[in-house]
């Protein structure tokens, strides 16, 4: 049996509590001073406090002495589309000069010019690619995430970038959860013709994606100049027909229903959600919707930031993730997130840690799996170069993971 010691914590900071699949309301957290964790064969055997050590802890194979530092959970990232040909720095003069994020898109550039490339890309380039970016995300203390497709928008690239995330899966340290994005953007050949584009994906793609098991969820791009209510609303019932679990972008430029829809469809979560108002709060509150919040996204396009404070106060649970993609997020540092979440929404260290812990790994359904230090649970953790969650939240700019452990091993 494989067990590893993780001792002299200075404090061992995780969420608790009962939370239901959708995620957890509350920001509690347990802190446990001069702490030890114990793992066997991947999984959390034991953690002990005030200096007590686990009882096999002798035993111990490896032993890791944190030096008195910071442990939490390792970081779950909820919300990425890694996977893609080339990248979009061309856009920087265009958005100097005031082109907005939709008017790029409108004239065939954006999500448009990353499907030509990614359409282009072998299905090597675009391995070799993602996993630069898995082991970027891992060395930044993500354990787990989550990666969309939607830069095909035709039924052989979309599987290949599904495929390329099920290897990788497989192939990585990281822990993968696919997403279908089919309903990302309206493609060139499909322009002017978006109903006949859904009627595509509900006929040809949803159900192959379900029955080869590339993807747990499928999503839509609901807003102004993409998809809109009835057509998002179409694309949706037809992959929870396929057995889907839900997501929608939604409200990110403008609020044209995506989070009331997210709500009347039982989504899992709803993202972006920037310019949502009284009706979809009501909406994801009532259905146990967790918001999705990606503030790096707000902060690169120089928009308003979600308004996560007022979610929170409505028991709608909220999550933080990156949203890595090459058009409106080129970061992946989920550190970064989380000063800004502190910064921008003001939510306190606690509520930060619960939004890149368990909250998304519930809204990717895998927090019975990860997102808490507590026993029984995958023995995902960070030891970080701080003593507190204060620090994390303080300090930005910098890598503050020091080590790194999945499943009990150090990566
Ligand atoms: O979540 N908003 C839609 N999709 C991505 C951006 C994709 C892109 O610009 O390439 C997002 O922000
Ligand atoms: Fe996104």
């Amino acid at each position: 049996m494989a067990t590893l010691l993780v001792k002299n914590i200075g404090c061992l900071q995780t969420p608790v509590g009962s939370y239901s699949h959708k995620g957890k309301q509350q920001a509690e957290n347990l802190k446990l001073q001069n702490a030890a964790i114990l793992i066997e064969d991947g999984i959390i055997k034991e953690i002990t406090s005030d200096g007590i050590l686990p009882s096999e802890a002798e035993d111990a194979e490896t032993v890791i002495d944190a030096e008195g530092n910071l442990v939490t959970p390792g970081l779950v990232e909820g919300h990425t589309h890694m996977v893609f040909g080339g990248y979009r720095q061309n856009e920087i003069p265009l958005k100097l000069k005031g082109a907005g994020y939709l008017d790029i898109l409108r004239a065939g550039g954006g999500i448009l010019d990353t499907v030509r490339k990614t359409r282009a890309a072998s299905f090597e380039e675009l391995y070799q690619k993602t996993e630069g970016f898995l082991d970027e995300m891992m060395g930044l203390g993500v354990t787990t995430c989550e990666g969309k497709s939607g830069y095909g928008l035709d039924f052989d690239t979309e599987v290949k970038m599904l495929e390329v995330l099920k290897k990788l899966n497989a192939d990585h340290p990281m822990d993968i959860v696919a997403t279908f994005m089919g309903a990302h953007a309206i493609p060139e050949e499909y322009k002017g013709r978006a109903d006949e584009f859904i009627n595509m994906l509900c006929e040809e793609l949803l159900p192959y994606v379900k029955e080869h098991g590339l993807a747990e969820f499928a999503d839509v791009f609901t807003e102004d100049s993409v998809f809109n209510y009835e057509q998002s609303k179409k694309y949706l019932e037809c992959a929870k027909a396929c057995g889907f679990d839900l997501k929608i972008h939604a409200d990110e430029i403008e609020a044209i229903g995506g989070s009331v829809l997210a709500g009347e469809m039982g989504a899992v979560s709803c993202e972006h959600l920037i310019a949502i108002n009284e009706e979809g709060l009501t909406s994801m509150a009532k259905a146990g919707t967790t918001a999705m919040c990606l503030p790096a996204t707000s902060f690169y396009l120089g928009a308003d930031f979600a308004p996560a404070r007022k979610m929170i106060e409505m028991g709608i649970p909220v999550a933080m993730a990156s949203d890595f993609n090459p058009g409106s997020c080129p970061s992946l540092n989920l550190q970064f997130v989380m000063n800004l979440g502190c910064l921008k929404y003001k939510l306190l260290p606690e509520e930060i840690l619960t939004a890149v812990t368990i909250n998304p790994a519930c809204a990717i359904n895998s927090g019975h799996l990860v997102g808490t230090l507590e026993q029984g649970k995958q023995g995902d953790l960070v030891i970080w170069n701080a003593p507190n969650m204060e620090m994390l939240c303080y300090r930005f700019g910098s890598n503050l993971a020091l080590q790194v452990i999945k499943k009990g091993n150090l990566v």
